[in-house]
Order: C-alpha cells, then structure tokens, then sequence
C-alpha cells in the first residue's frame, strides 16, 4: 500500500533560509506572508509541474508567472495523468486560488480547450483567476511565430525550434507596446475596435512582407478578430481580474502563496542559452515581475531537476547522448522509460546524461535552497552513470556554463563515472532507496552546493521522497530546516 508522503510546505520548510548571511525577515510589513519559487534548472520538463502539485495544498494560491501555452506541466494522481499548459498546477487541490499572472502570455483558444478538457474531468476550476495585465496570444504570433522558424531554416540561420505557439511574437508586441493586446482591453470592446483596424493592417502588411510575394497573404480582417476577441471577453470576463493587487493582499494577510516557473532557467532570455531560449524570464527573478509581488515576499526557492538531462528544440546540449551506438542507446533507454516526449509537442525530446556544471549555475543564479531531484527511477538498469562536472573549452578547463550558445557549442564534458541502480520505483524513504541511488544524490548535492529537499521515484504524486527532516521552527540546522545529510 502506498501513502500520501508527509512533505513540509516548502515556503515553511525554507522559511528560515539564510539570505545574505542574515535570516530572511518574516514580518516584513509588504509581505507578512510568505512565498516559494519553483524554478526549472535544465532545459524544462523536469517536473516541476508534479512538485507545484504537490506543495499545493499546503499554500493558499498558486500562480504561473511567465510562459504560455509553450509549457506542458504533467501531474499523475492515482494513476490519472493530466498535462496542463496556462493554468497553474495547483487546480488540481480544491480551494486554491489559481492565478495567470500577468508576466503570462494567455492563448484564449488553448486555454478554453484546458478548461473544457478539465471540467469534462470533473475538476473545480472556480478558483481561477487571470491578470489584466497578461498579454494575449493573437492569431498573427502563432503564424509569425511559424513563419520566423520556416524563414530561419531557409536560409544560412539554425531555427529556434519553438512550439509555434506565438510566444516570442507576443512577449515581442509587449516590448513594442502599441500593438499589443492584454486580457483587460477583452473587457473594454470599443476601445479595443478602434485599435484593430490599425493593427490588423500592420499585421498583414508585416506577414506578407516575412512571406513573400508569391506565397499567398494572410490578410487579418478587423471585424472578425473583433468578433473574436468579444468572445474571448465574454468568456473569460469573470476570471480578469487586477492579480497583483490580490496576490499582495492575500501575502500581507500572511497568506503563502506558490510560484509555478514554466520553461526553465537555461531557456530564460536573459541567463539562458541565448538565442536558444524562450522569451521570458523563466529564472526565480522572473517571480516577483510576472506576478506583481514585492520580491521581499519570497521567502522560499525550490529548484526542480531531473537525474539526467534534456532538451526539446534547437541549441548545444554538451552531455547529449548521441556520441555512438552504445550512447544512444542508453538514451533512447532512457526516453523510452522516462516517456521524454514533449507534453506540449510530442516532439521526442534530446537526452543526455546529467550536467551538474549547468545545475550548479542555474542554483546559484536562482538563488535555490533545495533541490527537487526527479525521475531518478528513470536510471535503472543503467550500469554506470556519467555526470558532468565541468568543461574543457578550447583547450582549458572550466566550471561554469559559458554564456552563450557560441561557446557551449564548443564545450566538451568532463564526467565523473558513478554506480548504477535498479527499480527504486517502491521507495518512499532515503532509507528505502540503494546505496548506489544515495550516493548519486550526495553528489548532487556536493557538486550544487545545496541540500536535496525532494526525490521523485515515479510520476505518481505518491511516488515522492521528503528528504528534508525538521523544517519550520525545528531549529534545525541546515538551510532552512532541510536536515543535513547524517540525519537521514
Ligand atoms: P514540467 O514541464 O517541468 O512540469 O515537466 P513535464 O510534465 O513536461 O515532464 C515531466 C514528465 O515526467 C511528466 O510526464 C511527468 O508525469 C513525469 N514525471 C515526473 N516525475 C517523475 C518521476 O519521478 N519519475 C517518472 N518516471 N516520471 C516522472
Ligand atoms: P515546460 O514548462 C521544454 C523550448 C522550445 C524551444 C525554445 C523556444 O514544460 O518545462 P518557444 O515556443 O518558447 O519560443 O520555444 O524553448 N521550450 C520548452 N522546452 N519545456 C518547456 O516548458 C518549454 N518551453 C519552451 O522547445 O526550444
Ligand atoms: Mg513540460
């Protein structure tokens, strides 16, 4: 029989992080209550979905701050498996406030059909709210984002590889301002139809120019995407709202609040592997932006990983495993037991082994205070397991993720060879896991540089591993109450 593992509400596990060399304040008067990041620190899809699932319950709201329906955030309860795009995680646990916080890019058209397919599921969606501020995904992004990527491939450019989901277009409007549309002008349709003409002729006129003459024009028509968007404000008017004004609120009635990351450290547009990366702030920093909170209000940093490595889309990856037979097969091992297709795509995702040297910069640039260490199960049955640790670029070693794509395209891995395991699919303790699977952990977390606070063992919510003891006002030692490793 399995139970529902007893897991410490993260923003009360890491409450008493040391920030600074001094202990984060809890009574600050902007934020009495507290919140906790949830943070990719790979290349996405490291489950950080199941975690914001299963620290739900202990917090009062849940918001996604940055992304758009490019995410794919997988939760398994009892077998049943849903994937979710816009609408944060935490829907899943009843009487949550569920948020889009404005640092989102909304698709209405995605997001109806997630709400349809959940409610077809019986799932309570009515704690659902969305940012006035978030900006809406428009028909003109996706195509542009399509034809971007056919334009880059035609000519001498690698393409990006994204979702075709309109989300570089769309945060690019943001930036431009006078053609961008946010989910509060859907509630203000006159004001919004002496835009459109405007838009939609710009729109067209651009696309056609991307396209080319002889291509056939997309010609947007302001009387129809004004119909559409009179749709979209009639369906989702009740869910618009002013967020950050409500998120700050609830913080200072010492309410804690959870922060769903989409994407991942190593695809935010500033610390990322630029140019292969999405639009937005992926990283912990992106938090406090997306969602209108004063960033005094986190209090609590968790950074979501798997036991090994992918990546979906174009961009280095130095520990692919595509060297020769033997790694590849490891790799297509691996994707097939750790069903690495995209949630968002079902593009097969690229697999390698575990880069710690990516990890570590993603941790400290984060700021993490404990790490979530996923699908570890996954590595069964592979005999000896490759851990980066650091790179040799152009003749020299070095420790830290170099800051573009140019120079980790270059980057050859050096790995440290540790034991494999078999099926650790039944543990619920550390104790329960072999000593091969322990001692890959406390590499982790000697080369990172910080406590592992989660082990996951299989995609179910019940498939989870507390690593931390003593937590909230233990008086632990530790960061945060996360217990050192002797007193597991
Ligand atoms: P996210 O985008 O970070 O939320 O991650 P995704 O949901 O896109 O991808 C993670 C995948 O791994 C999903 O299919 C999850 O159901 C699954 N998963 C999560 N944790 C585990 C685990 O510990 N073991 C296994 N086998 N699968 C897991
Ligand atoms: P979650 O939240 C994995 C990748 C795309 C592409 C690049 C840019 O499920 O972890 P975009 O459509 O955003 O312009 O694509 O970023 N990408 C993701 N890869 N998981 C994600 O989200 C991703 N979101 C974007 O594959 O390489
Ligand atoms: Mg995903």
């Amino acid at each position: 029989m399995t139970t529902t593992p007893h897991v410490q509400p993260a923003s009360d596990a890491l409450r008493h992080a040391e920030v600074g060399g001094s202990r984060a304040p809890s009574n600050a008067p902007a934020a009495r209550g507290s919140g906790t990041v949830i943070v990719g620190l790979q290349w996405g899809d490291e489950g950080k979905g199941k975690i914001v699932d299963l620290l739900a319950d202990r917090h009062q709201a849940v918001v996604r701050y940055n992304g758009g329906a490019n995410a794919g955030h997988s939760v398994v309860i009892k077998g049943e498996r849903y994937a979710l795009h816009l609408i944060p995680s935490g829907v899943l646990r009843p009487n949550i406030a569920c948020i889009i916080g404005n640092g989102v890019v909304v698709d209405p058209d995605w997001l109806s059909r997630e709400l349809d397919g959940l409610h077809a599921r019986g799932v309570d969606t009515s704690g659902l709210l969305i940012s006035d501020r978030a900006h809406v995904v428009m028909p003109w992004h996706k195509a542009e984002d399509e034809l971007r990527e056919r334009w880059l491939s035609e000519g001498a450019l690698e393409p990006i590889g994204t979702t075709k989901r309109g989300i570089g277009p769309c945060y690019a409007d943001k930036a431009l301002r006078g053609t961008a549309i946010r989910m509060g002008d859907l509630l203000r349709p006159d004001v919004l139809s002496a835009r459109l003409a405007s838009i939609c002729r710009l729109k067209t006129a651009m696309l056609g120019a991307i396209t080319g003459p002889d291509q056939g024009m997309t010609s947007y028509d302001p009387a129809a995407i004004n119909e559409l968007c009179q749709s979209w404000g009639r369906r989702f008017g009740p869910y618009i709202t002013d967020t950050a004004a409500l998120l700050r609120a609830r913080l200072s009635a010492g309410q804690s609040v959870l922060f769903e990351g989409a994407n991942a450290t190593l695809l935010d547009v500033d610390h990322g592997t630029y140019p292969y990366v999405t639009s937005s702030n992926c990283a912990s920093h992106g938090a406090a932006t997306g969602s209108g909170v004063p960033v005094t209000s986190i209090a609590g940093i968790l950074g979501v990983m798997k036991g090994y490595s992918t990546r979906v889309g174009g961009g280095p990856m130095p520990t692919e495993l595509i060297g020769n037979d033997a790694d590849r097969a490891i790799g297509e091992g691996i994707r097939a037991r750790g069903r690495e297709y995209g949630t968002t795509t079902g593009r097969p995702r690229r697999v390698g082994w575990l880069d710690l040297a990516a990890v570590r910069y993603t941790a400290s640039l984060n700021g993490v205070q404990g790490l979530c260490v996923m699908l570890l199960d996954v590595l069964a049955g592979v005999e000896r397991l490759r851990v980066c640790t650091g790179y040799v670029l152009e003749g020299r070693h070095i420790d830290e993720l170099p800051p573009d794509a140019y120079l980790l395209s270059r980057c050859t891995p050096v790995y440290t060879e540790l034991a494999g395991f078999g099926d650790i699919t039944q543990a619920r303790s550390m104790s329960d896991l072999p000593s091969a699977a322990r001692a890959y952990l406390d590499f982790i977390e000697r080369t990172v540089g910080v406590p592992v606070a989660y082990v996951s063992v299989g995609p179910d919510r019940e498939q989870t591993i507390a690593a931390i003891s003593g937590g909230a006002g233990a008086g632990s030692s530790g960061i945060g109450g996360v217990a050192p490793k002797a007193a597991r």
